[in-house]
Formats: C-alpha cells, structure tokens, sequence
C-alpha cells in the first residue's frame, strides 16, 4: 500500500508542475525562469502528459504552437508569448516579423507522433475532431516544408542549420562542423543560462558566440531557406532528427488514412517515408557499426556517437541487419554507466557527467529510445530504460537531466517535459523498481 501512496504522490507531483508551468491555460513553459517561454517539441511532449488529467488542454497546447506557424510550414522552436528579461536570445536578436514574436528556426518534429498519442486514447470525439481538422492541415504543411526546404535535392536526409534545431543543443557532434561558423560579424551579447544555472552544466562561452552568430547570418538573409541551404557554415544530418520525421512520417500516414482528414496526402507521405528510408543506410557506419549524423557540408560522418544512435529504433520498421550491433552497443554502455541511457557515449574521453548534452541522461529520450526498443520487441533493454528513468526522477525530482553515474538531478528544476515523460512512461515502471 505504501508503494501505491509512493506513485500516486509522483503522479500527483508531476501534474502539479504541469499546472505550474502552464500559462493561460493555453500554453507551458519547459521550466519557470531558465525558460519562459513555449518550446516546440517540449510542448508536444507535455501535451501528452496533459491529456493524462484534461484532453481539452492538451488539444489546446498543440494548437496553440501552430497558431504561430510560418506562412512557410516552418513552426518555430520558441514561441515568445511575452516578454521575459531572464532570457536571450530573445525577439529582438530574432527579429522575426510574428505576433506573437517567435525565433526563427524549427526542433524536430514530434507533434504527429504526439497527436496521435492523444486522439488514440482520447474520450472526447467531438473536441479531437475539431483538433485534427486544425492540426493535420498544418502538421502537413510543416513536414512538407522539411522535405523541400531542407531537403532540396530530394536525398532523404533532412538537414538542421543550427544546433537548437536538433533539440541536443551542445552535442559533442556539432563540436567540429560549428567551426565553421566565422566570427567576425558577431555583435555583443550578454548571455542570461548562466545567471540560472552553474555553467559547469551548460554550453561553453565559444560554442555560445557560434550559435548567436548563426542566428544573426539567417536573420542577415531574411530566413530564406532555400538560400541558407546554398550558404549556411553549418548544415548537418542529425540521425535524431531525421528518426523523429520518419517516425512523425509514420504516424502522420496512420491518421490522414484513419481519420479521414486529409486522405489525399497519403501518396506523398508515402513518398516522403521511402526516400528517409532508402537514406538511412547512409547514417551507418560499418566500421563502428553504429549510426552517425552527417555532415552534410563536408560530406563526413560525424564521429562521436550519441543517445541518438537508438532513435532509429524510434523511427519504425528498423531493418533487422541493424538490430544486433545497437543491441551489443546498449549492452556496452548499460554495463558501463549506472543510468540509461547516457545522452553521449561513456567510453568517448569527451564524456561529460554533467554538462547538458555531453553526457546526463535525459528522461525524453529515455522515452523515445525506450518505446522504439520496445515496439521491436527488445522488452529487457526497455525495460532497463524505463526502470532508470523512474529511479532517477524518484530519488531526485523532475529536474531536466541527470549524472548517469550518480543519479543527481542537473539543470532546471520542475520540468515539465520530464513531468510529462514520468506520467506517459517512466511511471509504467516504477513497480519495477521496487
Ligand atoms: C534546451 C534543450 C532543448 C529544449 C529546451 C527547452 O535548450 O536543449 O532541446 O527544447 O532546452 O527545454
């Protein structure tokens, strides 16, 4: 009975964050001061937490994401509702011309996969209804914009322009193709992360002046994708990215064919899928038997291996030659760190236990890289996921990532995505842990 009170307090914990977080009743913040504004994928990842307690306000978070959708298709990665002083770079560095205000550059695309989470268990007909005659349209027209600006030429491999669009802000990956970037035109700046958190645990002061002076080339070229395409320094295949489109592919397919709404686009997703899998074969590498993000300026793979590596099983339908070298990697790194899945490689020397993106573990990753396992009938690796990460928010609270070695909570406090991650996941497995 006492292990009962124990989840139901946690469930209750990670609602109330959610509540917390949340703004007008229309949006959530990731985490109150550190970042106050909407973030892309975090808000569709907390929209399935939402529907655990309201349908109507999870239906109203994602929609209110797409309300700041580009003429384009593009969906910006933050949404400035409001002024908020504790953080850069803020509207004015962005300069897009929206209202509300926006940046100008888009994270990977998890709001199909999240639709469809929610319609599939969803009680309220009528309000769903109404939700995917809004979303489908624009969740369409934002893959759409992925495949043609992105993917000009029509190889299959979707690139990112920055490293905010990846979502792993401060990968080890995007050490060597941001070298590119010059600095000369780079304006001042004051930065406000490290006022919030220790800078042991957030992105180093070089790595800070390239991702402002990215920003500012595409604000010099008007955010003209096809342009950037030509001539941005930093243009990368990131393998997790394109795992989260082929999987949002996948889903997007199953509701234009089940819901009826948009039925005619079905031949083009189709199209879209086939081509990111007939470029998968391109992320691996026979020498390390692993998957890598490309650079896509140089033509190389990138050498270091990441959590990312496991999204493909995410992705869907991973061709069985891929199975065993993952297996035999997760196996490798499951008997090295305490807590899987670490967000980089532990055997790499660049591993850092606590600098974002460098080494904690991250419980929506856990989630996906979880899922993707499971759905491929691996139940013993899932399983491992699923009881680490009810461990580790347990013991130390829904902070935004954890030290893999010393389950210690890092970075922002209250979470919501990590919130919402416990109550769509890491909850299933906390009898486990017991
Ligand atoms: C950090 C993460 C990014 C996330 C954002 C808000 O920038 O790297 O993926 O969306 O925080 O939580």
């Amino acid at each position: 009975m006492t292990d009962y009170k124990d989840i139901e307090e946690l469930n209750r914990t990670a609602i109330e964050i959610l509540r917390r977080n949340s703004r007008e009743e229309r949006y959530t913040v990731p985490a109150q001061k550190l970042y106050p504004f909407q973030w892309n994928w975090d808000s569709c990842f907390v929209a399935e937490g939402l529907a655990t307690s309201s349908e109507d306000r999870a239906w109203t978070e994602i929609e209110t994401l797409f309300r700041s959708q580009w003429e384009s298709g593009k969906v910006p990665h933050i949404v400035f509702h409001k002024d908020a002083p504790s953080y850069f770079p803020g509207p004015d560095r962005w300069r897009c011309a929206n209202t509300p205000p926006t940046s100008g550059i888009t994270q990977p695309p998890v709001a199909a996969t999240k639709v469809r989470a929610i319609y599939e268990t969803a009680k309220d007909n009528d309000r769903a209804d109404k939700a995917l005659a809004y979303l489908i349209p624009r969740i369409l027209k934002w893959h759409h914009w992925f495949h043609n600006e992105r993917d000009p030429n029509g190889s299959g491999l979707i690139a990112a322009y920055h490293p905010w669009e990846t979502g792993r802000d401060n990968s080890p990956e995007w050490d060597e193709p941001l070298k590119s970037v010059p600095l000369e035109t780079l304006k001042p700046y004051t930065r406000r992360d490290t006022d919030l958190v220790p800078a042991a645990q957030r992105p180093v002061k070089e790595e800070y002046d390239r991702f402002v002076a990215l920003l500012d080339l595409f604000v010099a070229n008007n955010y003209i994708q096809k342009r950037l395409y030509d001539i941005t320094p930093f243009k990368v295949a990131d393998i997790g990215l394109n795992s989260i489109l082929l999987r949002a592919n996948r889903d997007l397919l199953w509701l234009v064919e089940t819901t009826g709404h948009q039925g005619h686009h079905a031949e083009q997703i189709k199209d879209w899928i086939e081509a990111q899998e007939q470029a998968l074969g391109q992320f691996w590498n026979d020498e390390t038997e692993c998957f890598h993000s490309l650079d896509l300026i140089s033509g190389a793979p990138i050498p270091d291996i990441t959590a990312a590596a496991f999204l493909p099983f995410y992705g869907g339908d991973l061709p069985e030659q891929f199975h065993e070298p993952l297996l035999k990697r997760f196996a490798a790194w499951a008997g090295k760190v305490e807590f899987m899945v670490p967000g980089f490689d532990p055997f790499n020397p660049k591993f850092h236990a606590e600098r974002y993106w460098r080494g904690p573990v991250w419980p929506i990753m856990n989630y996906m890289i979880g899922n993707g396992l499971h759905d491929h009938g691996y139940g013993d690796q899932a399983l491992r996921i699923g009881t680490d990460t009810a461990r580790l928010i347990a013991a130390h609270g829904f902070m935004e990532y954890f030290n893999a070695y010393t389950a210690e909570g890092l970075g922002g406090h209250d979470f919501s995505w990590t919130a919402s991650s416990w109550l769509c996941h890491a909850n299933r497995y906390y009898a486990a842990t017991l």
